[in-house]
């Protein structure tokens, strides 16, 4: 990998992303002010993840907006392979697929793929991965979705429901498909062979158009998907993707949730949550006071900028701000830090509660085969 390049595959991100690049490499097509002027105009909305280019990129996306304004209702779709604790990185897209749900009105399943994860991790057992499903499972009812619309399917458990449509699929993909697109090896296990017909089961489960908000990390499964599912006589899904959110230690890479100090969990006490930030937290400031009044912030690269940026400050007014404050070296990295931490926080201890009553409602939410 040579100094500007990077890699983004479902299994492996690394390095600093060229967005405009990976929309050319991966073959998607960049969210236009057309379709953004047109998901305003039926939601009466501006979402500050599709205004500030979180979400940034799609496929037929526009497909699903016509149908909709015809009339023809779809479905979301998302999940997460439960590897360890959510982190905050983790809720971009649940947040967001919240927010498409009240505006559309439509039904929403979230996928949680304990056998992916047993697959690819060597040290994970898959009774872990499983205990990790239903914490993960905790945090995404814990953004206010409601049983009655939304449906958490979790692999080992709903495969009765999910096999029979993986069957279809897995019948369309041959090896030299899947192994072209994340690149196995006769040494690969065969359950990471087969996980994309799983993850590509609940594009299926009702007989409606799909959009599917995602990392653009996943995308390579869905590009399989669109591939085969003419081929089974069902309509391909729609993709809308956002970007990587970087781990605390800075561009290049995402947010891992194996690397604690370098990720912010959801279970996080506030002095943890301080701790993190402060001490790992990268920052783009100068190396003294001195030099920072006098040269000014880096707030493109500094991580808590992008935090508040990217999920934490959705008031463009009170951001920008920030930014001009922290760029001119009127605000110091110590302040920027304490903006970020109390917004953690504030956001934490309403999150950590509804976590707790997610308990008692978690069954209603599971898939009935
Ligand atoms: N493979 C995803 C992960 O590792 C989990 C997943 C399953 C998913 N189905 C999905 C992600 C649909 C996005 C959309 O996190």
């Amino acid at each position: 990998m040579s100094a500007d390049d990077f890699i983004v595959t479902p299994w492996h991100v690394e390095g600093d992303i060229d967005y405009d690049k990976l929309i050319k490499k991966f073959g998607t097509e960049k969210i236009s002010s057309d379709i953004l002027n047109r998901i305003k105009k039926t939601t009466g909305e501006d979402h500050f993840m599709l205004r500030r280019g979180i979400f940034f990129s799609h496929r037929e996306l526009n497909r699903i907006l016509e149908d909709y304004d015809k009339g023809k209702k779809f479905f979301l779709y998302t999940g997460r392979g439960p590897s360890g604790h959510t982190h905050i990185g983790h809720l971009v897209p649940w947040v967001f697929s919240k927010w498409l749900q009240d505006k559309f009105g439509v039904n929403m399943y979230f996928q949680l793929t304990d056998d992916e994860k047993f697959y690819a991790k060597p040290n994970l057992t898959l009774e872990e991965t499983s205990k990790f499903a239903y914490e993960n499972a905790l945090d995404f009812i814990a953004l206010g979705f409601k049983p009655n619309n939304t449906k958490i399917i979790i692999n080992t458990k709903n495969i009765q429901t999910l096999y029979p449509i993986a069957a279809q699929v897995a019948k369309k993909i041959n090896f030299s498909n899947t192994k072209a697109v994340f690149g196995f090896t006769n040494e690969t296990n065969i359950g990471m062979i087969f996980y994309t017909a799983l993850q590509s089961a609940p594009c299926f489960i009702e007989d409606k158009p799909v959009l599917i908000p995602l990392g653009v990390d996943q995308d390579p499964h869905f590009r399989l998907t669109r591939d085969i599912a003419p081929k089974i006589g069902k309509q391909k899904p729609a993709l809308i993707h956002n970007i990587m959110i970087p781990g605390l230690s800075g561009p290049g890479g995402k947010m891992s949730a194996s690397d604690e100090n370098g990720t912010i969990y959801t279970t996080d006490s506030p002095n943890t949550v301080k701790k993190k930030i402060n001490k790992h937290a990268f920052s783009g400031g100068q190396t003294d006071i001195e030099q920072h009044r006098k040269l000014g912030g880096n707030p493109d690269i500094d991580v808590s900028y992008q935090y508040l940026r990217i999920f934490f400050e959705p008031d463009d007014n009170k951001l920008k701000s920030i930014y001009d404050d922290y760029k001119s070296g009127k605000m110091l990295t110590g302040e920027l830090k304490a903006i970020l931490i109390e917004k953690i926080n504030e956001f934490l201890a309403i999150h950590q509660e509804k976590r707790e009553k997610a308990k008692d409602q978690i069954d209603q939410f599971i898939f009935e085969n």
